[in-house]
């Protein structure tokens, strides 16, 4: 019996199989669970490519979470493979290059308003996008990288973070209601397209394995993933507004 044995999940964000969320989803699939990816624009045929490498072909939805069409659309769109979702993944993040790569203080207000509406309001947008699609007992979880520091290089980024993750939180509050669960991965440095897009982004990874108590590879994506498929699963019934730490043991330690 698979931990997601009968589950329909939304799963945005793979745009190579490195990302994060072509993890999420070939693991779901190898769970039992029935996926539906979502992309956009430029990226959408290679998603769909990398869709076809998955354990089972998944259908590829179009969503650009900035895009008011797009997400008044998502349910109908979803509908035509599914008749409803158990859970929905947020794997989006992006901010200008101006706005990381250490320059904080020249960061300038339109660049930062990308960072915060792709990578935290998106959250909100996400999950009333696709609220008329989910039952209680259903599962909404993110990927962050821990807010409560200032890391090197992260700058606007770290700050879009900060807004996700307090946007968890209220989500959690006015979605606990209706039985639909919030929770966060704060995931270590992963190699990711993203990832490499932040100028200098080995600043943010080094040291990484050496701090974590139980080591850390930059390159493997799966211990991230398979914290995701947990919180979509049933084994996290009464646990909301949280962020698991799947990082090695970084976050517990002092330097
Ligand atoms: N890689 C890391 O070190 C790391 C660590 C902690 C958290 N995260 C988070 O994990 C998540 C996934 O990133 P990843 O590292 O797998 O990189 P990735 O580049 O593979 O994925 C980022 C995704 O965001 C999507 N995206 C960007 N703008 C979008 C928009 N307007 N609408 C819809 N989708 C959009 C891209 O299509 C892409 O699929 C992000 O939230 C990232 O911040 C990454």
């Amino acid at each position: 019996m698979g931990l997601l044995d009968g589950k329909k999940l939304l799963v945005t964000g793979v745009l190579t199989d490195g990302s994060i969320a072509f993890h999420v989803a070939r693991l779901a699939q190898e769970q039992g669970a029935q996926v539906v990816l979502t992309s956009f624009g430029r990226q959408f045929r290679l998603t769909q490519a990398i869709a076809r490498r998955l354990p089972q072909p998944a259908p590829v939805v179009q969503l650009d979470v900035t895009d008011e069409e797009d997400l008044t659309a998502l349910a109908d769109r979803v509908r035509e493979h599914v008749d409803g979702l158990d859970g929905v993944v947020h794997s989006i993040g992006f901010a200008p290059q101006s706005v990381m790569g250490g320059n904080f203080l020249a960061g300038e207000w339109d660049d930062v308003a990308t960072a915060l509406r792709v990578s935290a309001y998106s959250l909100k947008s996400l999950a009333v996008a696709a609220q008329p699609l989910l039952g209680s007992g259903s599962s909404i979880v993110g990927l962050t990288f821990d807010a409560r520091y200032a890391w090197p290089v992260y700058d606007w980024m770290g700050v879009a973070k900060a807004a996700f993750e307090s946007t968890a939180r209220y989500l959690a509050r006015d979605l606990g209601p209706e039985g639909v669960r919030v929770n966060l991965v704060s995931a270590g440095p992963i190699r990711t397209t993203a990832a490499k897009s932040i100028p200098g982004f080995e600043a943010m990874e080094g040291g990484w394995p050496d701090r974590a108590p139980l080591g850390w590879d930059v390159t493997d994506p799966e211990p991230t993933a398979r914290a995701v498929a947990a919180l979509l699963s049933d084994w996290f019934p009464a646990t909301t507004g949280e962020i698991v730490h799947v990082d090695g043991g970084v976050h517990a330690m002092g330097f």
